[in-house]
């Protein structure tokens, strides 16, 4: 397919999650190569029973493999409170239509880098504790990697401690290894994802385009929003399709460059990601932060997403 960018899907699924993938898997921009699951939201036997699900409603067709059961060096942390026992509450899913990949989650990765004619793109919506593996077990398949494309951390606030977001949180090392990897990559973080709300009345937009899809989605939305709504928010915070969002429709962004440390001590801050905002450090700029985002269009860019789905499962 001409131009298409070659993609790994690696996340906690998770109804964020669940939104990214569905948005990206309707993108004619990205050619989706492999879903992998990670531990974070829920166990990895949780999240990766959810990726398979969410492939079979999506019709996505490609090799999903389970991830690695813990993070690098921390005990394993999930957010049932968030998206529930299953890790992903709320809507019936159809039972996996494919059997997992015999491969590992960094196996699989692997397999894909080597395989690519070109580069491809990683979009991390979970703890990295993969993606930090790939790089660390196979240094030879770096440069394979086109660049990584992350939801996770907050420059200005965490959301999990007074400091750290959730994903980071979960495995610091692991984002310590990515974010110091050289590659490319775009973090969207709570300073944009948390502007990233889905309203109720997009619900109900969503609803009415009235496929499979649609529905779920909007019952998606919906349970998300509930945790959330408790707590102040006016909408659904969709931190996940932001990460995609930044590569297929980047002008909905704003994005600054800047040199990001990842706190991996830090009896109050581990886990924190520390944005050199002020450029104080005189140091080169390792990845691009998305701080702001237009959210009108990244509801209709949510929209025009489910009515991809209007054929149905192929
Ligand atoms: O902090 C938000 C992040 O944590 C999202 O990726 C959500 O799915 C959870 O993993
Ligand atoms: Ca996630």
């Amino acid at each position: 397919m001409a131009d298409r960018i070659p993609v790994i899907l690696d996340g906690d699924p998770g109804h964020d999650d669940a939104i990214a993938w569905m948005l990206a898997a309707s993108s004619p921009l990205l050619d989706i190569r492999a879903v992998t699951s990670v531990c974070g939201n829920q166990t990895i036997e949780k999240t990766t029973y959810n990726a398979l699900r969410i492939c079979t409603l999506l019709g996505l067709k490609c090799p999903v493999a389970k991830g690695r059961p813990t993070p690098m060096v921390a005990e394993p942390m999930t957010a049932a409170a968030v998206h529930g026992n299953t890790g992903l509450d709320g809507p019936v899913l159809p039972e996996p239509a494919m059997e997992l990949e015999k491969e590992g989650a960094v196996e699989l990765m692997a397999r894909v880098l080597r395989e690519s004619s070109e580069p491809v793109q990683i979009v991390a919506t979970g703890p990295q504790t993969n993606v930090a593996t790939l790089l660390v077990s196979y240094p030879e398949l770096k440069e394979k990697i086109r660049g990584i494309s992350f939801m996770g951390g907050g420059i200005a606030y965490g959301n999990w401690s007074c400091a750290a977001e959730f994903n980071i949180l979960v495995d610091p090392e692991a984002a310590q290894i990515v974010s110091s990897s050289g590659l490319p990559i775009i973090m969207s973080g709570l300073d944009v994802t948390e502007k990233a709300l889905i309203f109720p009345e997009d619900f109900e937009r969503i609803r009415a385009v009235g496929n499979p899809v649609a529905k779920v989605v909007a019952e998606w939305l919906e349970f998300f929003y509930e945790f959330h709504r408790k707590i102040g928010y006016e909408g659904a915070p969709v931190h996940d399709a932001v990460a995609v969002t930044a590569l297929i429709r980047p002008e909905l962004l704003d994005m600054q460059d800047m040199y990001v440390q990842i706190e991996t001590k830090g009896e109050y801050c581990r886990g924190t990601t520390v944005g050199d905002v002020r450029k104080t450090m005189n140091k080169e700029p390792n990845m691009r932060v998305c701080m702001g985002i237009d959210r009108k269009g990244f509801a209709d860019l949510l929209v025009e997403a489910v009515k991809t789905y209007d054929k149905g499962a192929e």
